[in-house]
């Protein structure tokens, strides 16, 4: 947009305006991005996510929820899958809002073995999330997006990071609106991207014993909550290894069940059930229970939205060659360990 008008402006203002905008401004991402330097890009990732998710469909709820906590943190720039923070200490994918529950991360690996083959250094990680996350959608969801893409990945993943911005199953109502507000989503984006709970599961560490102060005032179902008990041990950890499907009608299928459920007090996380009993939240919780079509198209662009989060591109950041690791000599500790006295470029190394 601003390109546009700043190339249909006199030059003299050309010169005078475009000096002074950011260079950040003028790269946004772009649907086709890779149209001409990896054509096969999308069906690559494409065909990845669907041979995982015939094996196991749980892939599907894995890779949304993966791009969701990617974006939270340091933006859409692939943090969450690096297994190693370069400057040290535990890394996103190690704190308790993604260990052990976060899954999908083999996916992903196998469609960057897949692009890498075909178009070497050329497609981020963030990217291939982001497209994978869109093709869940499509294979549980019989709905379709465009992916503007051209993100480019980070080089830092800070466990701290995700325990700040990851909302939990206790946030309240404020609290989720606050935690979606500081990335710039609305309350209704906020309420429309909780529907993703109407596939996947969750761990009894993240319900349990919330859930047995919503059976005191009566806001969960004692059929419910009684199943639930009989389900998970006594007394769970994040470590308790057994889980429920979030919605508990469809579980599987990516549609507005969810929505409906919760007047039923049958939402399982304390968070999901604060949809409803929040004056402002619950008018959008109804109308999407009342129209799939209506909470379909906004779950749409509210993806594309949080897709676009604090995201890298142009020169910022770097493609990935191995989604769980940053590429060697990309920080300058890291050149000047491997190549004293500067025999070597950053780009050298990297191509290397
Ligand atoms: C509104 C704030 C949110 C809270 C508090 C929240 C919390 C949770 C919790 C506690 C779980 C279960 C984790 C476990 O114990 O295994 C979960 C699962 C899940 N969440 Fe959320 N979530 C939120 C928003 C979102 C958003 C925005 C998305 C995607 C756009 C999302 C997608 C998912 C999916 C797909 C699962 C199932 C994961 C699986 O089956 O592996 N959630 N969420
Ligand atoms: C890529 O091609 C598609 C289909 O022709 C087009 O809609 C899109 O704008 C193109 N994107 C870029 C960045 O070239
Ligand atoms: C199939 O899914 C199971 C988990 O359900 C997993 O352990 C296994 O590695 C998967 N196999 C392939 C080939 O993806
Ligand atoms: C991670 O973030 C925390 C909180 O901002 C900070 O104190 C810590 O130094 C960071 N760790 C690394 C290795 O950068
Ligand atoms: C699923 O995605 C494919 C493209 O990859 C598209 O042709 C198809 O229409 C989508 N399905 C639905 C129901 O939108
Ligand atoms: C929610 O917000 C309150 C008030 O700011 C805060 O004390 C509490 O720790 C937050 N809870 C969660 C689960 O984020
Ligand atoms: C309902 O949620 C809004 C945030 O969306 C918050 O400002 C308000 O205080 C909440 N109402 C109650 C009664 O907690
Ligand atoms: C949620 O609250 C319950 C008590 O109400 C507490 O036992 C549990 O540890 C909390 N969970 C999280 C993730 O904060
Ligand atoms: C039900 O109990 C929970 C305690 O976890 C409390 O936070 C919530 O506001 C209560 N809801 C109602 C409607 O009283
Ligand atoms: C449901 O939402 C769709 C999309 O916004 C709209 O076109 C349609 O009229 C709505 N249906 C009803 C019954 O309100
Ligand atoms: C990516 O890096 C991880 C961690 O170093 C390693 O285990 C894995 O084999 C690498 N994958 C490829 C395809 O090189």
């Amino acid at each position: 947009m601003r390109m546009r008008s700043c190339l249909a402006a006199p030059v003299a203002l050309v010169a005078a305006v475009c000096l002074l905008l950011p260079a950040a401004s003028l790269a946004q991402l772009q649907v086709g991005f890779y149209n001409t330097s990896c054509p096969n890009a999308e069906a690559l990732v494409r065909q990845a996510v669907t041979a995982a998710f015939a094996n196991n469909s749980g892939v599907a709820p894995g890779l949304i929820r993966l791009h969701f906590h990617d974006c939270f943190v340091r933006g859409c720039d692939a943090s969450v899958l690096l297994t190693v923070n370069p400057a040290g200490g535990p890394t996103e994918r190690e704190a308790p809002p993604n260990f052990p529950s976060l899954r999908g991360f083999e996916v992903i690996d196998a469609a960057k073995a897949a692009v890498e083959r075909s178009c070497p250094r050329t497609v981020s990680c963030a990217d291939i999330l982001a497209f994978a996350a869109r093709d869940s959608v499509n294979l549980t969801g019989n709905t379709f997006y465009q992916v503007p893409a051209g993100r480019r990945d980070g080089r830092v993943s800070n466990a701290s990071d995700a325990l700040q911005f990851l909302p939990g199953p206790n946030s309240t109502a404020q609290n989720l609106t606050d935690g979606f507000g500081l990335k710039g989503l609305s309350t209704e984006d906020m309420v429309v991207l909780s529907g993703s709970h109407t596939i996947g599961r969750s761990h009894c560490d993240s319900f349990l014993f919330r859930n047995r102060e919503r059976l005191a005032n009566g806001t969960i179902s004692p059929a419910y909550q009684a199943l639930l008990e009989a389900l998970c041990p006594p007394n769970t950890s994040p470590l308790t290894l057994i889980t429920t499907e979030i919605d508990l009608s469809t579980p599987t299928v990516l549609d507005n069940n969810y929505y409906k459920l919760l007047p039923l007090n049958l939402g399982l996380h304390f968070s999901d059930d604060q949809l409803i009993r929040n004056a402002t939240l619950a008018p959008f919780a109804n109308a999407f229970a009342a129209n799939e079509t209506l909470w379909k198209e906004k779950f749409a662009a509210a993806m594309i939205k949080m897709g676009n989060i604090e995201v890298n591109t142009g020169t910022q950041g770097e493609i990935r060659l191995n989604c769980s690791v940053v590429n060697p000599g990309s920080s300058a500790a890291g050149i000047e360990m491997l190549f004293p006295a500067g025999d070597a470029t950053a780009d050298e190394v990297a191509t290397s």
